[in-house]
């Protein structure tokens, strides 16, 4: 995901494979604004840019999807060029603020894929902890395992209107514009991921937070919308809290009652776990020091020196 993206999704990590806490932005909008006023106070001088397009971007996207069809998934044929081209079709010579899902409709057509039953992996605000338990879990999949995910993922880029090229000198927030180019492609990604989720799925939601569940959220807004309950068996919802706390939310409390309400009413069956043991143990490993892992500790350490005696 582009550094928006991904700043999105960190926030939603703060939210979940998130892509976007629109309105939420408005405190952050404000924030900022205060921010660029201080700076605009006290720095004189010329006004540092947002980050443009990722430097290398086309070596970049082509080489990662080459990467993904040769090592990673080689049974897919995919056309990598065409697929570039696609995306460059859609994003250059557009106002950076204008580029629509609509106009990704092109690449996502060259990039059709589709996904074993039971692997699907949703989150909000546990993106470093997603990463883990996917890795543990090697059969879970996440959008940035999906061609376009792989491809995108940590990636910025915008174009710009008089021009046939990409705008590599800076690039606008993904907050500043309602159809960001890079806000529009995980939009649709997470779309198409969501349509396609089918079996049991699990959301990983993060319980020290309050709206664990956000209706602004990628999840909240676009994926949730998208879930099919005819091709999903089972919602899993596991709640995760930091290790230290805080205990904000929970299956029973705040905002999780809300999806559970709304899964219920779409006729999606569910369950909802709180502490689930191996997310615990996850963390644990993060930070064994925690109190709350040292029964664990305790227990193996406890059943080495059984082995030794
Ligand atoms: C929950 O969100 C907070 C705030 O964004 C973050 O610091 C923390 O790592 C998240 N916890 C988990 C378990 O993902
Ligand atoms: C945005 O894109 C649409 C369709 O591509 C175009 O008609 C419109 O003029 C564009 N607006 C701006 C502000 O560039
Ligand atoms: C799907 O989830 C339900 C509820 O958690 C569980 O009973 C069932 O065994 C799961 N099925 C598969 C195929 O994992």
């Amino acid at each position: 995901m582009s550094e928006h993206a991904s700043f999105l999704r960190r926030d939603e990590a703060t939210r979940g494979l998130t892509l976007m806490n629109v309105p939420k932005t408005s405190a952050c909008f404000v924030m900022s604004v205060t921010v660029w006023f201080i700076v605009l106070l006290f720095c004189p001088g010329p006004l540092r840019a947002q980050l443009g397009t990722t430097p290398n971007i086309k070596h970049i996207a082509v080489g990662r999807c080459y990467s993904y069809i040769t090592l990673v998934n080689p049974s897919l044929r995919y056309d990598c060029e065409d697929i570039w081209r696609q995306f460059e079709e859609a994003v250059v010579r557009q106002s950076s603020c204008n580029v629509t899902v609509e106009d990704y409709h092109h690449m996502f057509s060259a990039m059709p894929q589709t996904w074993p039953c039971d692997r699907f992996l949703f989150w909000s605000k546990t993106r470093t902890l997603m990463h883990s338990y996917a890795a543990v879990i090697r059969h879970f999949w996440t959008l940035e395992d999906t061609l376009v995910g792989y491809i995108f993922n940590d990636l910025i880029w915008c174009g710009q209107e008089e021009d046939s090229g990409f705008d590599f000198g800076s690039c606008p927030e993904w907050s500043a514009c309602r159809n960001h180019p890079v806000y529009s492609l995980w939009r649709q990604a997470s779309q198409n991921f969501a349509e396609m989720a089918c079996g049991n799925i699990t959301v990983l939601l993060n319980g020290s937070i309050t709206n664990a569940f956000n209706r602004k959220s990628m999840f909240g807004s676009v994926e949730l919308d998208s879930l099919n309950p005819r091709r999903v068996d089972y919602v899993n919802i596991k709640v995760v809290t930091n290790l230290e706390g805080p205990f904000i939310e929970s299956c029973r409390q705040g905002s999780i009652t809300d999806l559970i309400q709304i899964l219920q009413s779409r006729g999606f069956r569910w369950t909802c776990t709180d502490n689930d043991h191996t997310l615990m143990i996850l963390q644990c490993i993060q930070n064994p020091k925690q109190p709350s892992c040292q029964t664990c500790a305790n227990s193996l350490s406890h059943r080495k020196s059984l082995t030794l005696n």
